[in-house]
């Protein structure tokens, strides 16, 4: 199984960024730490680019690589970005789980509309760096559902 964490703009900066909201690990941290936690059973290729089309390419890329899943923390785009809802529908069915390390629902108003999860497989958000822990095993139980 082959899955692709796709982190989008300021996610780079994690560890430095707001750490009482997002936590002290760098995206380097969670990212490897993911593919030891699934090492053997799932294989974890990761993005991140704070550019909204970069995110797009990565989406359609994905699409056509043969990767089974994908988990997607798109930032604040996550809100406002019609092109990134739009690429997620155009490489259905490929499944994309939407991310937050934050309980967006629980922040300001405009963190509490998204605009992709509509379009999203699922959504989890709020338990920090364990959301993306989570979003892989849901990928996982959806394929194996499937099989
Ligand atoms: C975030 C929540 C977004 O509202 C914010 O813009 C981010 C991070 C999260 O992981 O909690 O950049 O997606």
């Amino acid at each position: 199984m082959k899955i692709l964490v796709l982190n989008g703009p300021n996610l780079n900066f994690l560890g430095r960024r707001e750490p009482t909201i997002y936590g002290a690990q760098t995206l380097d941290d969670i990212i490897h730490a993911l593919q030891q936690q699934f090492a053997g059973r799932v294989e974890i290729a990761a993005f991140q680019s704070n550019h909204e089309g970069a995110l797009i390419d990565a989406l359609q890329q994905a699409a056509i690589d043969g990767t089974d899943g994908v988990v997607l923390n798109a930032g604040a785009y996550t809100h406002t970005s019609v092109a990134l809802r739009d690429a997620i529908s155009s490489i259905a069915p490929l499944p994309v789980v939407e991310v937050h390390l934050s309980n967006v629902h629980a922040r300001e108003s405009f963190r509490q509309t998204s605009l992709i999860s509509a379009v999203c497989q699922g959504v989890i958000a709020g338990f920090g760096a364990d959301s993306y822990h989570l979003a892989i095993e849901a990928l996982l139980h959806l394929s194996a559902k499937e099989a």
